[in-house]
């Protein structure tokens, strides 16, 4: 039996959702730090979607006002983590729908100290539209956020041009947009559909040299131990045309 209504089928999104079982350590994590660092938001029908009239207020959330980066997909925080604490002058964003892992993050968090991270769970493509105002993001990270590599899965994926409006809207002028995969293809297909957007620079003008402070993280290690060779990008959002 289908247990969605048709029209709730519309929307392809670039992740599965997953069973939600949780170990011993991830259930501990999720109930001593969900409130401190998960930022809920109303919901639309589906669990991981977000209500089109959500609204965060940041500056209020981080109690202070500060470049706000935006993390797609941060799986158990391997990447998110370090990398907010090496921008203690930024606050980090992150979207990640699967809840063990935003229970692992919620965990590394924690032991870390990290105070500038909040975690959202719910689709990051809505998220950006959604709960950041135009121009007022600084830093788009989307490592190794999806899988789909498959022909018959490309509809799913995350980047494309719909995609790219979006983060061009919402970065600030010269605000960076990186990203890194370990599939060929959906690199190539990365370049294909954003080298071409108009308000989009690739500033390497091809592959980006692998970024220092985004650490090897287990999805990484494991499309390096299978053999492939792992592409990185970073765009940077051009000023607007002036009329
Ligand atoms: C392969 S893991 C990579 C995690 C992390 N970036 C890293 O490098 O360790 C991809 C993660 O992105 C999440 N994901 C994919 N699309 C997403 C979306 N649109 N919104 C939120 N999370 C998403 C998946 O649930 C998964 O946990």
């Amino acid at each position: 039996m289908d247990p969605l209504p048709p029209r709730l089928h519309r929307d392809v999104v670039s992740f599965v959702r997953r069973s939600t079982r949780m170990n011993e350590s991830q259930v501990r994590s999720w109930t001593r730090h969900h409130d401190e660092f998960v930022v809920t938001v109303p919901r639309a029908e589906l669990s991981t979607s977000i209500a089109a009239d959500a609204r965060v207020d940041w500056a209020s959330e981080f109690g202070r006002s500060a470049p706000l980066i935006v993390e797609i997909g941060s799986g158990g925080g391997d990447s998110l983590v370090p990398m907010a604490a090496g921008r203690p002058g930024s606050d980090v964003v992150a979207f990640e729908v699967f809840e063990p892992a935003v229970a692992s993050a919620l965990g590394r968090i924690a032991r870390d100290g990290a105070t500038n991270v909040r975690l959202v769970v719910a689709d990051g493509a809505q998220g950006l539209a959604t709960l950041f105002d135009d121009g007022a993001v600084s830093e788009l990270w989307t490592f190794f956020a999806d899988p789909w590599h498959k022909k018959r899965h490309h509809k799913r994926r995350l980047v494309g041009r719909d995609f790219a409006d979006v983060v061009v809207n919402k970065l600030a002028p010269g605000g960076l947009w990186r990203l890194a995969t370990d599939w060929e293809d959906y690199a190539l297909w990365m370049r294909e559909h954003l080298d071409g957007a108009p308000l989009l620079e690739n500033i390497h003008g091809g592959w980006a040299p692998r970024l220092a402070e985004r650490p090897v993280t287990k999805y990484e290690a494991k499309g390096l131990a299978a053999g492939r060779t792992v592409y990185d990008l970073t765009y940077r959002r051009r000023d607007a045309p002036q009329d």
